[in-house]
């Protein structure tokens, strides 16, 4: 490899790593979002065939909450405690201890020495007045491992707040409950049921410690969001309406998010921008374009698609204006008197879907009135666009290894020559006339569910180094999604399974974390970032074949008919790998001079017969190289 040490090259931009992920996969809801109630205002519909399922009825028990004790428990509708919270829970107490019990997020987190926050808005009737105690206790035995009461439950809705703290002796688990209960007679009314454990730099309604540690290894200098198709939803009622997500949490509505189930909507605009703040990373905020997912869309210039361009510019301000501003005084309100520094806003979200052909229409309309209030910000299209210049076009890809790998050089030529226009990887170089940028704001190798297997975790690495390697076409990317709640279906209460993406880049359940392979490359990327693409040639001899094979010279003799799986990498006489163990798994029923087999990709017993020398029949121009075979006697060593 020849480096050019001495020339310029391509400067590669600090900034250009961010992240991506949108409510999926309980990314928020059960995961980033450190709240540990599941349906915590009741609306919850249920997955098909499982409880609640088919929608919200009143008078029922919701979904992941369960009766303990005497008493019933049912949905009401009367008198909410505030109109974004239709639904009640009420307790009917039975005379000794009842109680209602939340499963949360596939469990509730416990461990020893650790202090819980616990609020829920309360109403007492039919003569009760007494507290109520807020327990987390263990599944099995029910055994109450931290507990705290309430003053006295009066008549009107009343927000309580109680801390508890389990103690030394506390096992370290997740199966366990959280409780609300009383004794008595009478009812009491609960609504918006929260419960947090200790969060990311203490912040109340915060974030997952252990997830926010992982995702700062990262170094992002950006978060795309709110999405993704998240951004859409699958109906206009259910777009990401940024409005209804700020503010108080019980001024919250919620709503129907597109990959199957609700968003409590408690991770709100502000809590992405709580997000990018306790990870020194910029917003790069996506606004809803007026496209749904089931392919309805408004058209440009019509009364819809105004309030729309309305909503984009005052999301802007919200996000970056100044605190005196009427939107910026809204995110003062909400725990952000600072601007947030924004420089990039994309207009809607893959909208290479619309066959209508609207997004130009809807793009130049809403493009023009941001140009117009603010000039300075970039604006980024979803899709190819022809009466509004964008400055950068956002592309998506997810491949395998395989094809991503090979689209590791995808961007490299020819340089300076743009190629006709097509998303999501089909022909496009990044290169545009008018230096148009590229952003590649969702890629990711599909490999290994729901997180990535080495193979594509050094597919990723190429693929980013490919990026960097054009960093003059291509100035931002980030991987999607982001995370995954491992958990699997449970029949039994006839909850789905938490995820609905494939290949995701951090995994957890209710307890643990782990970064995937995909994840430790992009750290050491990250870690390891340059300043600058320095020119490089790499030179590589082709290979020479030759005239035939020696066949009878070399194999494994007699042990060949007892071999399990091998694994091989062939080398030449100068030391270069040929073919990688990874490519050789990729080759079925290799013929050797000692018999055939389909070579598997198991795991690698440890190395016998190490560098003897294999002929492959039908293949002359490997003659003179070194097979290293790697492999396992049946039944054995
Ligand atoms: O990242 C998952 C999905 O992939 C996004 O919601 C969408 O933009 C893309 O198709």
């Amino acid at each position: 490899i020849d480096v050019d040490v001495d020339k310029p090259g391509v400067a590669i931009p600090a900034d250009s790593f961010g992240l991506m992920t949108e409510e999926i996969n309980h990314a928020y809801d059960g995961g980033l979002f450190a709240e540990l109630i599941q349906n915590r205002t009741f609306q919850d519909p249920g997955s098909r065939g499982g409880p609640g399922a088919g929608g919200v009825a009143v008078g029922g028990l919701p979904v992941h909450w369960s009766v303990i004790g005497p008493g019933k428990a049912a949905t009401v509708d009367a008198d909410p405690a505030t109109p974004a919270l239709p639904l009640s829970l009420k307790l009917e107490l039975g005379g000794g201890e009842s109680g209602v019990a939340n499963d949360g997020y596939w469990g509730i987190p416990v461990r020893p020495n650790t202090a819980y926050t616990a609020s829920f808005f309360a109403k007492a009737s039919g003569g009760f007045a007494g507290p109520v105690t807020a327990s987390i206790r263990i599944d099995d035995g029910g055994a109450i491992v931290a507990k705290a009461d309430t003053p006295p439950v009066t008549g009107g809705w009343l927000k309580y707040t109680v801390t508890l703290r389990t103690g030394a002796d506390a096992p370290t688990t997740s199966k366990a409950r959280f409780v609300l209960s009383a004794s008595g007679a009478g009812s009491v009314e609960f609504s918006l049921v929260s419960l947090f454990p200790p969060t990311y730099q203490n912040t109340p309604n915060g974030l997952r410690v252990d997830l926010m540690e992982l995702m700062a290894d990262l170094r992002p200098k950006f978060i795309r969001l709110p999405g993704g198709n998240y951004l859409e939803g699958n109906r206009f009622s259910d777009r990401f309406n940024w409005k209804q997500m700020i503010g108080p949490a019980e001024l919250r509505p919620g709503h129907q998010g597109c990959w199957g189930y609700r968003s409590s909507d408690g991770f709100g605009l502000p809590e992405y921008l709580l997000w990018c703040k306790q990870l020194g990373a910029e917003p790069v905020l996506a606004v809803f374009a007026g496209y749904v997912l089931n392919g309805d869309y408004a058209r440009a210039g019509s009364p819809e698609m105004a309030v729309y361009t309305q909503e984009a510019l005052e999301e802007i301000e919200y996000v970056s204006g100044p605190a005196d501003s009427e939107w910026g005084r809204r995110r003062a309100a909400d725990g952000f008197p600072e601007p947030f520094p924004l420089r990039y806003v994309e207009i809607g979200n893959e909208d290479w879907f619309d066959r209508s052909g609207s997004y130009d229409g809807r793009f130049t309309q809403m493009a023009t009135a941001i140009r117009a209030k603010y000039p300075h910000l970039k604006i980024i299209a979803s899709a190819p666009v022809k009466s509004f210049t964008p400055d950068v076009f956002d592309d998506h890809f997810y491949r395998s290894a395989r094809e991503l790998l090979r689209m590791s050089s995808m961007y490299d030529e020819p340089k300076g020559t743009p190629r006709p226009l097509r998303f999501n990887g089909g022909g496009y170089n990044g290169r545009q006339p008018g230096g148009i940028k590229t952003f590649v704001g969702e890629w990711a190798t599909q490999e290994g569910r729901p997180t990535p297997t080495l193979n594509a975790g050094l597919a990723d690495a190429a693929f980013v180094m490919g990026l960097e390697r054009n960093s003059d076409a291509v100035i931002m990317q980030c991987y999607a999604p982001l995370l995954v709640n491992v958990n699997p279906a449970d029949p039994g209460k006839g909850y789905p399974r938490a995820w609905q993406w494939g290949t995701n880049l951090i995994g957890y359940d209710a307890l643990r974390s782990f970064g995937s392979p995909s994840y430790h490359a992009q750290v050491m990327l990250a870690h390891n970032k340059g300043d600058v693409v320095l020119p490089a040639k790499i030179d590589v001899a082709p290979v020479k074949p030759k005239e035939e094979t020696p066949k009878g010279k070399v194999g494994l003799g007699a042990w060949h008919t007892q071999v399990e799986y091998a694994d091989f990498t062939v080398t030449a006489p100068d030391g270069r790998v040929l073919l990688s163990a990874d490519q050789a798994r990729d080759i079925k029923n290799w013929k050797t001079t000692g018999g055939s087999w389909s070579v598997r990709g198991d795991a690698l017993a440890p190395a016998e017969r190490d560098g003897e020398t294999w002929a492959i029949a039908g293949d002359p121009s490997w003659t003179d190289y070194t097979i290293h075979v790697r492999a396992r006697k049946r039944g054995g060593r």
